[in-house]
Parts: structure tokens; sequence; C-alpha cells
């Protein structure tokens, strides 16, 4: 609250609440004790369709509600956060009691699960305890980007299939999921031209068997040997190290259009998978490698 408000600001609201509720009190008292004795049936005068408006006191009950929720207010206020950028003198903060809560989630968690977190991940994958909660975990925190059924989507990869940008073993899922990745494709137009592009895109797609003109998949050959092996390997079949996918088979990040390789060739590419140890902590990013690798290996 403090760093959200400047102190004058700050001091406009302190006055203006404190003075609020002394006016109240005020208000309160000047009206208990107000009495217009000038008649004897104690009325006010006023009167309409023989419904006549008496003048008495307010219940006592009534006006013992009023005092007790003004001083309610004020104990209140000087306890807790509420006025300006006064802190309370109990110092709560409702990010400190959402972190206190998140740590007694996870000390449940971490007696539940936390034993899982000792075994290997292959024998984890197997284990059906342990992977009905991973199952949670995926769809909770994973399934908005990679999908319910872990299958992917345009620049997400399938979970579920043998083929890997960064590598399928266990711990470097594990690395993947923990660390975040980061994969970029730089853009190569400026240096190829558009023909180029047009070129090594249509040599790209004959590699996975795809009929493209003829008189572009030699000069295509080239450019990529001069510029796309560095990532791509010579026989173009990727690189895990820098998460280069293999552009010989049939699975795509991105699409198998010539419009997408174009598009892919011609900007390139920067995508991220979240790191999430920071976020989720040891024993569910366990969990969550082990249930991915179980995915490719049933
Ligand atoms: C914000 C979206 C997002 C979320 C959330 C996300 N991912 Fe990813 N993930 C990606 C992207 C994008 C990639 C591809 C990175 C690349 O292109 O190199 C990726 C890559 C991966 C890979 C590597 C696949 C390969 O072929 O090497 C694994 C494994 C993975 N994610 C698992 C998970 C798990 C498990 C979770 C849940 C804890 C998760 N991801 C949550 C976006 C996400
Ligand atoms: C600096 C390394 C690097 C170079 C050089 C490079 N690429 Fe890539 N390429 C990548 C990476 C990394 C990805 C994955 C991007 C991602 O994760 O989103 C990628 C993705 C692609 C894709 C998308 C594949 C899919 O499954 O959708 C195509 C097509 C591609 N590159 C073609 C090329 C061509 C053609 C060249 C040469 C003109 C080239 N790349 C040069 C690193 C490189």
């Amino acid at each position: 609250m403090s760093s959200l408000m400047s102190s004058p600001a700050a001091w406009f609201v302190i006055v203006m609440s404190v003075a609020n509720m002394l006016a109240c009190l005020w208000l309160i008292w000047w009206t208990a004790r107000r009495r217009t004795a000038n008649t004897e049936s104690n009325t006010t005068g006023h009167s309409w369709d023989g419904i006549e408006e008496y003048n008495n006191p307010l219940p006592r009950w009534w006006l013992w509600l009023f005092i007790l929720t003004i001083l309610f207010g004020f104990i209140y206020l000087s306890l807790y956060p509420g006025l300006g950028n006064y802190a309370g003198t109990r110092g709560w903060t409702s990010s400190a009691q959402l972190a206190q809560e998140q740590a007694q989630t996870q000390a449940v968690f971490e007696a539940r699960y936390g034993q899982f977190a000792k075994m290997d991940l292959v024998s984890l994958s197997k284990n059906a305890e342990a992977m009905s909660a991973a199952r949670n975990l995926f769809a909770n925190n994973c399934a908005a980007c990679h999908g319910a059924d872990a299958r992917g989507n345009s620049g997400f990869p399938n979970l579920t299939d043998n083929d890997w940008l960064w590598g399928g073993n266990p711990e470097t899922i594990y690395e993947t999921i923990a660390h975040g990745r980061k994969g970029v494709m730089p853009g190569w137009v400026a240096i190829l031209g558009k023909q180029g592009v047009e070129e090594v895109s249509a040599y790209v797609l004959s590699l996975s068997g795809r009929k493209v003109p003829e008189e572009w998949i030699e000069p295509g050959k080239q450019r990529f040997a001069t510029i796309c092996v560095a990532c791509h390997g010579v026989d173009a079949r990727g690189n895990q190290a820098v998460g280069a996918p293999n552009l010989t088979d049939k699975v795509w990040l991105y699409g198998s259009s010539m419009n997408v390789l174009r598009e892919t060739v011609t900007n390139g590419r920067s995508n991220e998978m979240p790191a999430h140890l920071p976020l989720l902590g040891e024993t569910k990013v366990r969990l969550l490698a082990a249930y991915v690798y179980g995915l490719s290996h049933p």
C-alpha cells in the first residue's frame, strides 16, 4: 500500500477518514440530545394523511450499535492497513498471508509426496499414485500451453511422441521443466533474399518427402549447407544442444505448409518454455518430469 500512495495523498485519506468517523460520532451525540419539547404530544408537527411523526429519541440499543460500529472502525484501522499508507500495528499484509498459505499447502504436498522425490525418474513414471498426482499438476500448470492431452499445438511441442527439441532422456526433461528453454532461430531474409528463402524452404520440405519445384532443390541444398547446418546439422536432423528441430521427419513445431516455412525462414522464431522450479519446487518438477517421460514410454 505504502509504495502505491504518495505521502500527500495518504495524508488526505487519513485526515478524511478520521474526520468522517469523528463527524459520525458527533452527529449521533447531537441528534440524541436535540429535543423539540414544544408540544405536549411530542410530535414534530409533521402530519400527513392522519399519520403524525413523533420525535422520540432513538432506542438505546440502536444508538449503542452505532457507537460500537464506529469504535470497531477505529480499532480495526489501528490494527490493520486501511488508513492511507499507515501499515497497522499488526503488520498484516495480504501478500504475507498468501505466502503463508502457499507454504502450508506446499508442506502438506511435501508430506504426502516428498518420498517420491527420492525415487529415480523412470521408476517414478511407473508409480500409479505419484502419476495420478502428476496428472493433476500437468493439468494445472502445463495444459494451458501443451494441451490437456499434452499433444501440443502450433509453437508448443507435442510431449507424447518421441521427437524432442531438447532431448528425451529423463534428466534432460527434468532440466527443461526446471530451468526452462529458449528456442531461437534467427531470420534469414536479409542474407538469402526472397528467392533464397523460397529455395531453402523448398529444399527443407523435400527432406520429408514433399513434392516441391525440382529446380529449387539443388540451390536450396547449397544455401542450407552454408547457413542452416550450423544449427540443424549437415544431415538436417537437428541439434538438441540448441533446441534446433529435426527437419527430415514429419513432426513440425509450426506446421508443414510452404507458407509457414517461408515465415520461419524469413523472420525466424523465438520460443520460450518458462522455468518451473521457482514456481513449483523440486518435488513437483520431478513428478512432472517422470510424467512427461512416461507419456512417450508407456
Ligand atoms: C507458457 C507456455 C508453457 C507452459 C506453461 C509450459 N510450457 Fe513446456 N514448452 C513451451 C514451449 C513454447 C516449448 C518449446 C520451447 C522451444 O521451442 O524450444 C516448451 C517445451 C517443453 C518441453 C521440451 C520438449 C522437447 O521437445 O524437448 C518439455 C518437456 C515441456 N515443455 C514440458 C512442460 C511441462 C511439464 C510444463 C508444466 C510444468 C510446461 N512445459 C509448461 C511452453 C510452455
Ligand atoms: C542459430 C541456429 C539456427 C540456424 C542457423 C537456423 N535455425 Fe532453424 N531453427 C533453430 C531453432 C532453435 C529452431 C526452433 C525454434 C523454436 O523452438 O521455436 C528452428 C526452427 C526451424 C524451423 C521450424 C521447424 C518446425 O518444426 O516447425 C525451420 C523450418 C527451420 N528452423 C529452418 C531453418 C533453415 C532453412 C535455416 C537456414 C536458412 C535455419 N533454420 C537456420 C535454429 C537455427
